[in-house]
């Protein structure tokens, strides 16, 4: 009976020195790895950031003309490719992208071969320096 009692009040004691962790809930650009700063820039500049961000580029190469992936420059909207990818290679961005991004994104493609198109690659920059 003694031991137990011991135990349990040291049990006790534990667990008041040590409080369990508190839970740590992670903020949608945590779980993505990479947080963007605040948005500073035109949409097409916005979308820019992002098509740097999520790796288009690796695809649809550096300015959207094209590498594996189709020529993108110029494309009014993107929803349906982002909602549901496609089948020769294009991957969902669904749960990567808000709906803002989407906007921002077809606003970046449309503005590509235009004055107006941003080409910066420091897209971690609020803003951006080359
Ligand atoms: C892993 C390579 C890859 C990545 C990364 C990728 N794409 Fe694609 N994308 C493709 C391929 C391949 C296609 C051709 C369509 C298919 O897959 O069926 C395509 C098609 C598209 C199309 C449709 C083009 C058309 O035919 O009208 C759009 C728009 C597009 N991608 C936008 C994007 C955007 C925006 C991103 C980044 C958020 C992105 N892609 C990232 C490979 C990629």
């Amino acid at each position: 009976m003694h031991v137990i009692r011991v135990l349990s009040a040291a049990v006790a004691l534990a667990a008041l020195l040590h409080p369990p962790a508190r839970a740590v809930v992670p903020q949608p650009d945590t779980m993505r790895g990479i947080a963007s700063p605040a948005a500073t820039l035109s949409s097409a500049g916005e979308g820019r950031r992002v098509y740097l961000k999520l790796n288009c580029y690796g695809c649809h190469g550096m300015h959207g003309y094209g590498t594996m992936g189709p020529n993108i420059a110029g494309e009014g909207d993107v929803t349906e490719w982002i909602y549901a990818g496609g089948a020769q290679g294009m991957p969902s961005f669904r749960a990567l992208m808000t709906s803002t991004d989407i906007l921002n994104m077809n606003a970046y493609l449309k503005s590509i071969g235009t004055p107006v198109e941003p080409t910066f690659t420091h897209w971690w920059e609020a803003v951006p320096s080359q």
